[in-house]
């Protein structure tokens, strides 16, 4: 007999019992992209994914060095920041990593604490608690850095009414696009250097008090000719989602080792975001140009009511469209998934991002990593990487 299985956004309920609450997380607040251009950035993610114009800063708004745009979709908040001037951190960290997350920005309750808890137990900092104030009211922000040049900012907004941040203005945009159904930030991951996973997983655990609590091996992620090992960290109420990858020895080149050549050094590798009609959504995307990796081979479609049969759930969507969308599913004794990845979203074989629908399952489709990473490694290949 199939089980039922719902469409969750779980992890509301605190799950990760091991994990500590010295720096408890509302969510995630916004995540910052150091660009080339953000104004050409901010209009591919408006009219590719259907992000909304929410605030600005820039010269108009009195600030001289920079310019960022603020875009949302449902609880996915953007910032697209480029350097006004050559002599700039933001245009040093572009020409050294090419367009990349800097801000993995932490939506909290006190950020003075957060700062305080975080450095305390050893984190480096990248900046100290700092008020920033306007008519609306104040916000209080702090960061320390993660891997590589990837900093997470701690935002404590309760005492503010405006848009976004002090020194924003709404941005009123005549190109309205619509939205593309994406919803909240699932997880997000990190690529780490060769044999830095477990200091990763590590200074998760004693900085930021998360837990680890999937891990998977070469052995489990692993084709014929690549590998690579993850760790999946988590915080207290499981809002906040952080697998670690590191490359692992293969006959070829890790997509990993891949990503570090290109970033020069460690980074944010993926975003995955949460839609409750992934069918919808990607034939959406499609429609608008996102580019995804290949579909997988047909066999892989045939054996997909077996695979989740096995785990007694049953795939509502048709299997028909799934195939001709790419999507691929995946099972576990909770339920099931749905997901498929886009490619690089820059030149360089970097960042891209995953559309992900649970239907239940709280993994991260270790069952598709093999079809996945063939996918990838057909695009390594075209790239001479592989
Ligand atoms: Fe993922």
């Amino acid at each position: 007999m199939a089980k039922e299985v719902k469409n969750v956004e779980y992890g509301l309920e605190k799950i990760f019992e091991g994990a500590q609450d010295f720096l408890p997380l509302l969510g995630t607040d916004y995540v910052e992209f150091y660009v080339g251009n953000a104004k050409q950035s901010a209009h591919f993610y408006k009219t590719a994914f259907g992000f909304q114009s929410e605030a600005y800063a820039g010269l108009e708004t009195g600030v001289k060095d920079r310019a960022s745009y603020v875009l949302r979709q449902d609880k996915i908040r953007l910032v697209l920041t480029t350097a006004l001037k050559s002599d700039s951190p933001i245009g040093e960290h572009v020409k050294k990593h090419g367009d990349g997350v800097k801000v993995v920005a932490l939506w909290v309750e006190d950020a003075r604490s957060a700062y305080e808890e975080t450095t305390k137990r050893g984190a480096k900092s990248f900046m100290e608690p700092t008020v920033e104030k306007d008519e609306h009211g104040e916000v209080v922000r702090a960061g320390i850095y993660t891997y590589g040049e990837t900093v997470h900012m701690f935002v404590e907004r309760k005492n503010y009414k405006g848009t976004f941040l002090p020194g924003y203005e709404k941005w009123e945009s005549d190109y309205n696009p619509a939205p593309t159904g994406l919803k909240f930030i699932d997880h997000m991951v990190g690529n780490v250097g060769w044999n830095e996973m477990n200091t990763w997983v590590k200074w998760y655990e004693d900085v930021m008090g998360f837990e680890n609590f999937l891990s998977f091996d070469d052995k489990q992620i692993h084709t014929e000719y690549s590998a690579l090992m993850s760790k999946v960290m988590a915080n207290g109420n499981g809002r906040v989602k952080f697998p670690i990858n590191e490359p692992a020895e293969g006959k070829k080149k890790s997509q990993i080792e891949e990503y570090l050549d290109f970033y020069e050094g460690p980074g944010v590798q993926h975003i995955a975001v949460a839609t409750d009609d992934i069918i919808k959504t990607v034939s959406d995307l499609r429609s608008r140009g996102v580019e995804f990796l290949s579909t997988p081979p047909d066999e892989y479609y045939k054996a997909i009511p077996d695979r989740v049969g096995a785990f007694d759930h049953e795939v509502k969507e048709d299997i028909r469209k799934i195939q001709e969308l790419g999507i691929m599913v995946d099972a576990d004794e909770e339920g099931y998934l749905l997901q498929i990845f886009t490619k690089p979203v820059e030149d360089r074989p970097t960042l891209f991002f995953e559309i992900i629908q649970r239907m239940g399952a709280r993994g991260f489709g270790a069952g598709n990593f093999k079809a996945l990473f063939e996918s990838i490694e057909r695009e390594q290949a075209k790239r001479g990487t592989l």
